[in-house]
């Protein structure tokens, strides 16, 4: 179908696709990753500015640039306002619609299924299906992240209903791949059908789970966008789009382990909806609180504190008065650090990043595994607007839709400062039993203003 690709055109997608294995290469430490997210970019910009000099592109050139310029423009404007705390979300949504470029070029193709031979069009309806899938459970995933949709939803026979739709899109894909000409309307049927499936296999899934269902449908994007490439013989494509497979696969691994689940138990975790959310409001007249001033004081003079970061600090944006506090407890002599959760947050790497942009330094950061035996030569643990990874039920209560999962042991520390605002549960709904621990003291009110108030406390002593 290629007409031969001139020598400069491979020589631009082989830089592009060095430029992304350098740029990936960079991310993977986090002193280096913003040159790596630039050399990434550059390498994209390379590939796709390179294309409109292919002896193919001559249709439609003038469409193509009315179309990069309107949606890059709404993407640079969309990204300059978006606050940290939704970059999640903002994820979700570019990594569904990615699904659905990717989806949308192996449906084009399935259209004008005469032009291609029979390799083609197979890895179209692959790209088709997979690329449906990861668009509607990924904008599922965003609705459900930006609190417009925060039910696990379920309905009788939905087994029936998974196997029926699975079965359907497989054979109409089987037909598609296999016709010498064009079905319009069983394409129709085989995209809705495509997309019924993602939505199915994304809406009983627990909260829990649902960040390990995002890596996995980025890793799916990345794999539809690779089929794409090798049905337009495009290596750039091939190369990124194998690349966010790789990537994504290995991350959704690292996650599921991150909650000790199988990959087979969340995809299927809403079969029967055996756990569901417990969504039980918190007993605030049962829990012991603190003042800020006490608090202050059991800081000031521990030998050793940890802080436990969680969604709430992104959302008060409390990391800078966080190295604040820890820069004045360390001038006290006191040996401060801070434990990460992998899943703490609503992205990976979540605390990570705004601890680094808070300029926290890397030494002064533990990861679950290194630190979780060290919890109990910790004076005080400071939990700033963390909840479900530092639930102790995960480890103890066989009952608790957290159950299995590993968390923080933040309850073996000899006092723990819990800063929230009021009776909110975490992510998964699930009622915290730290607060209830008799070591826990609850200190109210939004963690930047609460650490604010530490900080004062502090220098009061003095
Ligand atoms: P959560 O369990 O969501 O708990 C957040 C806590 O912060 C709540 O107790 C909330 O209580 C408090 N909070 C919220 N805003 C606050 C503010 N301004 N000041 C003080 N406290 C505030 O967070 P987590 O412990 O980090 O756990 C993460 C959860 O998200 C896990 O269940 C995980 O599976 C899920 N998840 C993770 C990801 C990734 S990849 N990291 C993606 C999607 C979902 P109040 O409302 O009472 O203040």
């Amino acid at each position: 179908m290629n007409q031969a690709v001139p020598l400069s055109l491979q020589l631009a997608w082989f830089l592009a696709t060095v430029l992304f294995v350098v740029g990936l290469r960079r991310l993977s430490s986090p002193a280096r990753a913003r040159s790596g997210i630039w050399c990434a970019g550059v390498g994209m910009l390379l590939a796709i500015s390179s294309m409109f000099f292919h002896p193919q592109l001559k249709q439609n050139v003038e469409l193509i640039i009315v179309a990069m310029t309107l949606g890059g423009g709404i993407a640079l404007l969309h990204a300059r306002r978006v606050d940290m705390t939704d970059i999640p979300q903002m994820v979700a949504l570019y990594n569904g619609l990615g699904g659905a470029a990717a989806a949308s070029i192996g449906l084009l193709v399935l259209l004008n299924v005469t032009e291609y031979g029979a390799m083609a069009k197979a890895m179209a309806v692959l790209s088709g299906l997979i690329g449906s899938i990861a668009f509607a459970g990924s904008l599922f995933a965003f609705l459900r992240l930006s609190g417009r949709f925060s039910r696990r939803e379920g309905f009788a026979k939905r087994q029936v209903a998974y196997l029926a739709n699975g079965s359907l899109v497989l054979l109409l894909g089987l037909i598609l791949a296999t016709s010498a000409t064009a079905h319009p309307i069983l394409l129709l049927l085989f995209a809705l059908l495509a997309v019924s499936f993602g939505l199915l296999m994304t809406l009983p899934t627990s909260g829990a789970d649902m960040p390990v269902l995002i890596s996995l449908y980025n890793a799916l994007t990345g794999l539809a966008v690779a089929f794409d490439g090798f049905v337009l013989e495009n290596p750039a494509m091939i190369v990124a789009g194998t690349i966010v497979f790789a990537a994504g696969s290995l991350l959704t691994r690292l996650m599921a382990r991150a909650v000790n689940r199988r990959l087979s138990e969340i995809m299927y975790s809403g079969f029967g909806l055996g756990t569901e959310v417990q969504n039980k409001e918190p007993r605030r007249d049962h829990v012991s609180t603190i003042d800020a001033r006490d608090a202050a004081v059991d800081m000031a003079y521990a030998d050793r504190v940890l802080i436990v970061p969680g969604y709430g600090m992104a959302t008060a944006q409390a990391q800078h008065k966080l190295r604040e506090l820890t820069q004045l407890l360390d001038e006290r002599g006191v040996q401060t650090g801070f434990a990460i959760h992998p899943v703490a947050g609503r992205m990976p790497g979540h605390m990570n990043v705004l601890l680094a942009e808070a300029g926290v330094p890397y030494e002064k950061i533990s990861d679950l595994n290194d630190i979780n035996a060290e919890f109990s030569q910790v004076d005080v643990a400071l939990v700033v607007g963390a909840n479900d990874i530092v639930n102790p039920a995960a480890r103890d209560d066989s009952e608790s839709p957290l159950y299995g999962m590993p968390v923080l042991q933040v309850d073996q520390a000899k006092r723990v400062i819990v800063l929230k605002r009021g009776d909110g549960t975490g992510y998964a709904g699930v009622e915290n039993a730290l607060l209830f621990s008799p070591v826990t003291r609850v200190l109210f009110g939004d963690a930047k203003d609460s650490v604010q108030a530490l900080i004062m406390a502090i220098k009061s002593l003095d």
